[in-house]
C-alpha cells in the first residue's frame, strides 16, 4: 500500500465513563478498500468504540481524523455528513414505514413548491439500489416489519452502502442471522470493500473475522491488546490475545 492518508485515523483514543475506564490509548487506521476487524471478548469496548468513531460518545482524550481531517468530538449527524455509517446489531430502522422510507431517512427528497415528499422517486431508486446489490426483499415498499430478520439487516447495509462515501462502522452484523442471511451480508461486506470504502467491523464470529477481515484487532478489557495481518495469523493467535491465556499447543 502506498503511503496514503487513511480514511480513518484513532490516535491513543481514551474513554471513561465517571469513574470507569472503557477504553485506554485506542490507535488503529483504516484504509479505503479495506476491511479491519475489532474483536474481544464481551464488555471489552468494541461498540464503545463505534459510538465514539460514530460521534455517539465524544473521546475522553485522542485524536479522531477521516482522511486527514480532524473530526474530534463532532456529532453523530455532522459524521455522517462526512460519509460514514453506522450498522448497529439491533437494527435502527423504522419498523412500521416502507424500506424506501428507511433508506432516505434523515434526507427524504422532496417536490414541488409545498416540499412533499417525493415518495416515487424515492421507492425508484431504493428499487434501483435493492436490485443493484441483489437484495432480495417483497419490493422497496414493503413495509421493515414484514421482512424477516436477514432482510432488514440487508436493507440497513445497503443503506449504508449508498450514503457511506468514505467508512462503514458494523457491530456484529450478523450476529442474528441464518446461514444464508450471514453469507449475503458478507458478500455485501465485500462488495463494500471493491467501492473502496473502509470498514471496521466489530464481530464475534471469528470464522467470520479470518474470511473477511485484511486485519485484525484485539481489545481486551478496554486495552488494545494488539494488532495483526490476517494472513500473518491465526485463529489459535487471535484467541489468546482475546482471552490474555496461551493457546494449548495441538
Ligand atoms: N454509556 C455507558 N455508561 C457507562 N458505562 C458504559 C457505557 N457504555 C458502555 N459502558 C461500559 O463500557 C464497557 C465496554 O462496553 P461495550 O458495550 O463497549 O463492550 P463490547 O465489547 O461491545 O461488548 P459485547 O461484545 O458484549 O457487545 C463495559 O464495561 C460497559 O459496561
Ligand atoms: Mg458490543
Amino acid at each position: 500500500m502506498t503511503d496514503v492518508v487513511p480514511a480513518l485515523q484513532l490516535e491513543k483514543i481514551h474513554k471513561s465513563f465517571g469513574g470507569i475506564t472503557a477504553i485506554k490509548e485506542f490507535s488503529l487506521s483504516v484504509h479505503r478498500g479495506e476491511v479491519v476487524a475489532l474483536v474481544g471478548d464481551n464488555g471489552a469496548g468494541k461498540s464503545t468504540l463505534i459510538k465514539i468513531v460514530a460521534g455517539v460518545h465524544p473521546p475522553t482524550s485522542g485524536h479522531i481524523r477521516l482522511d486527514g481531517e480532524e473530526i474530534t468530538g463532532a456529532d453523530a449527524s455532522s459524521v455522517r455528513g462526512h460519509g460514514v455509517e453506522v450498522v448497529y446489531q439491533d437494527l435502527a430502522l423504522a419498523d412500521s414505514q416502507p424500506v424506501y422510507m428507511n433508506m432516505f431517512l434523515g434526507r427524504e427528497l422532496v417536490k414541488g413548491p409545498l416540499r412533499r415528499l417525493d415518495k416515487k422517486r424515492m421507492a425508484r431508486e431504493t428499487q434501483a439500489l435493492v436490485d443493484s446489490l441483489d437484495v432480495r426483499i417483497p419490493s422497496a415498499k414493503a413495509i421493515i416489519r414484514e421482512l424477516s430478520g436477514g432482510q432488514r439487516q440487508a436493507v440497513a447495509i445497503s443503506r449504508a452502502t449508498h450514503w457511506a462515501q468514505r467508512l462503514v462502522l458494523m457491530d456484529e452484523p450478523t450476529a442474528a442471522l441464518g446461514v444464508a442471511e450471514t453469507a449475503k451480508v458478507e458478500e455485501l461486506i465485500m462488495r463494500l470493500r471493491e467501492q473502496n470504502r473502509a470498514i471496521l467491523l466489530v464481530s464475534h464470529n471469528l470464522e467470520q473475522v479470518m474470511r473477511l477481515a485484511d486485519r485484525i484487532t484485539v481489545l481486551r478489557r478496554g486495552t488494545q491488546v494488539g494488532t495483526r495481518i490476517t494472513s500473518q495469523t491465526d485463529k489459535n493467535e487471535i484467541v489468546s490475545m482475546i482471552t490474555g491465556l496461551q493457546a494449548a499447543d495441538a
